[in-house]
């Protein structure tokens, strides 16, 4: 940073150039919102606010989420894709994804509905997919956009023998938005009332036109159930992924995107993270969100310790100061310092923000927050 306006170093700063105004006039520098400040003068104004200005991204960097990763072309390597499985609820996203991984989640839910995002991998071909399952119950919107978001490719689930229903239709449109291609997996085929045929003619009406008949959307006949299609489907997800050339830079400090994130007991806050560029391992001092710490332990989908995770890999994070939110994004740092410094500036800046939120305050809560 060589130079920058007052009214630029409060903006960068989230604070008002009034603040920045009057601190000024504190040092003995009477200065106007235009006025250029030279580096030693934004050095200390940010160092007061806890900002460090080491190098030219730090306080940039207070902006976590609108930091551009500019990578190399040849630092790019091919990673794998994160797929998003939507529908209604009740269609068989869980089972369609127990089928694939060889497990039983479904039978472990309450209900058997789905209330969170599960992230998982599994590896076909010798490629590693990874998977986002999301709950088709109407309550769920914001995860399923959340999933949406995120995501490389969505796999639409339609139960053959109920067509499309509501939370079909809002899948349909928060991965159109995302901007993201959709194929269609037409579940429960081994269903005496199955009728693929309906879904397809529903679908065309949501400009899903199957390539029988002369669109452009993948649609495959599955059965969660006796696992048949199956195969087609992890197929047809690496042809996609082929054509979309994913790729990222596994070489640097890691970034991405909260999944999902609790309070546990024993462990302390806990998160999923998605890390959708660099590598993240143990060790690493982290910015997530409002809040930060250093990544004290990661466990994968299968519940094993790994010390390190690379591009769009799902993984359960522990040592964070406080739980950050679902679809918060997060950034590794090389050092503690930076990443402390940032971590209580966005902290301090949510708590503002918070306090300007609720105008009636008490005195309890905001002990609370000191
Ligand atoms: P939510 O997550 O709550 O939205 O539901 P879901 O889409 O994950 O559905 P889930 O996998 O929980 O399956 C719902 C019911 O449909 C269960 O009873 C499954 O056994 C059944 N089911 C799922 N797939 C198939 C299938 O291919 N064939 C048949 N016959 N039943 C299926
Ligand atoms: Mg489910």
């Amino acid at each position: 940073v060589e130079s920058l306006t007052v009214a630029e170093l409060a903006k960068k700063l989230h604070k008002e150039p009034s603040e920045l105004i009057k601190k000024l006039m504190f040092l003995g520098v009477m200065a106007t919102i235009n006025q250029e400040l030279d580096k030693d003068t934004i050095e200390l104004i940010a160092n007061d606010y806890g900002v460090e200005v080491e190098e030219e991204i730090v306080i940039d960097v207070v902006d976590i989420e609108s930091y551009v990763d500019e990578d190399k072309e040849e630092d790019l390597k091919e990673r794998p894709p994160v797929v998003t499985i939507m529908g209604h609820v009740d269609h068989g996203k869980t089972t369609l994804l127990d089928s694939i991984r060889h497990t039983k989640v479904t039978e472990g839910e309450a209900g058997g509905i789905t209330q969170h995002i599960g992230a998982y991998q599994v590896e076909t071909n010798g490629k590693k997919i990874t998977f986002l399952d999301t709950p088709g119950h109407a309550a769920f919107t914001t995860m399923r956009a959340r999933g949406a978001q995120v995501t490389d490719i969505t796999i639409l689930v339609v139960a053959a023998d109920d067509g499309v229903m509501p939370q079909t239709k809002e899948a349909i449109s928060h991965a159109k938005a995302a901007g993201v291609p959709i194929i269609v997996a037409v579940n429960k085929i081994d269903k005496e009332a199955a009728n693929p045929d309906r879904v397809m003619q529903e679908l065309t009406e949501y400009e899903l036109v199957p390539e029988a008949w002369g669109g452009e959307t993948i649609f495959v006949n599955v059965s969660a159930l006796t696992g048949s299609g199956i195969d087609e489907l992890l197929e047809m997800i690496q042809l996609v992924a082929e054509v979309e050339e994913l790729k990222a830079n596994p070489d640097k400090l890691a970034s991405g995107t909260v999944i999902e994130a609790e309070l546990d007991k024993g462990r302390g806050p806990v998160a999923t993270l998605l890390v959708q560029s660099g590598t993240l391992k143990v060790g690493d001092p982290i910015v997530v969100g409002s809040t930060f710490g250093r990544v004290r332990a990661m466990v994968n989908d299968l519940g094993r310790r790994v010390k390190q995770v690379g591009p769009s890999a799902p993984v359960e994070v522990t040592g964070l100061s406080d739980v950050p939110q679902a679809g918060d994004q997060f950034r590794a740092f090389a050092d503690e310092k930076t990443a402390r410094q940032i971590g209580e500036a966005r902290m301090s800046r949510h708590r503002e923000a918070n306090l300007a939120q609720n105008t009636k305050v008490s005195l309890d809560d905001l002990f609370n927050q000191i």
